[in-house]
């Protein structure tokens, strides 16, 4: 497996792995393919050719098979914090330690970050393979939002957990 950030040529890889995530597993991620289509070339680009911002890829030889995005922010009095979105292996090859490779990489990078002090992400509280992977990677959860999602007739509540930094 090879494991690094993906660039603005991965588009279609992105766009089919981003697309399976959001079909399979809706409840794990708050954006629908229905919203995020029409948008989704432009957030791309836009997020891994910016300078603090990226997607680390698990690549199966050249095929893209896991995926994880980090945001830094920028507005001044938040600079200091980033985000943790879309983490999403290929299920057939979940449970193989990609998911772990894919964030640990992801915090050696984003440690390298002037100014990050703090990353933050929510998961679905029901998802205990992900929380489980979080907590090992030393994501705390400080919270609980009740009905932070409704997916398919169902509400979901999320954990909201942060990782200090520096
Ligand atoms: C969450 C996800 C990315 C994990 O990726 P993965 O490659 O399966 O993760 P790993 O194999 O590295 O497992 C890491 C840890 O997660 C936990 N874990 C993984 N699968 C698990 C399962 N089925 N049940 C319980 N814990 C599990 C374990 O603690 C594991 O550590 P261990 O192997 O030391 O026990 C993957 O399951 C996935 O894509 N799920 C669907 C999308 C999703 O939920 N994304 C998260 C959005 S917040």
């Amino acid at each position: 497996m090879i494991y690094r950030i993906l660039t603005v040529e991965d588009y279609p890889s992105y766009n089919a792995l981003r697309g399976m995530a959001l079909d399979v597993v809706p409840e794990a991620f708050g954006s629908t393919n229905q919203e995020e289509i029409p948008h989704r070339k432009n957030r791309f680009e836009s997020n891994v050719t910016h300078q603090e911002s990226f997607i680390m890829g698990a690549f199966d030889d050249e095929a893209l098979v896991g995926m994880v995005g980090f945001l830094k922010l920028e507005k001044i009095k938040i600079q200091h914090k980033g985000i943790i979105w879309g983490m999403f292996v290929k299920p057939h090859i979940q449970g193989r330690g990609i998911g772990s490779k894919l964030m640990k990489n992801t915090l050696e990078k984003a440690a390298q970050i002037n100014h990050l002090q703090q990353i933050n992400l929510d998961v679905n509280a029901e998802n205990q393979a992900a929380i489980r992977l979080y907590e090992k990677m030393g994501f705390i959860a400080f919270g609980r939002e009740k009905n932070a999602l409704f997916v398919n007739n169902k509400m979901y509540d999320t954990i909201l957990m942060s990782k200090i930094i520096k």
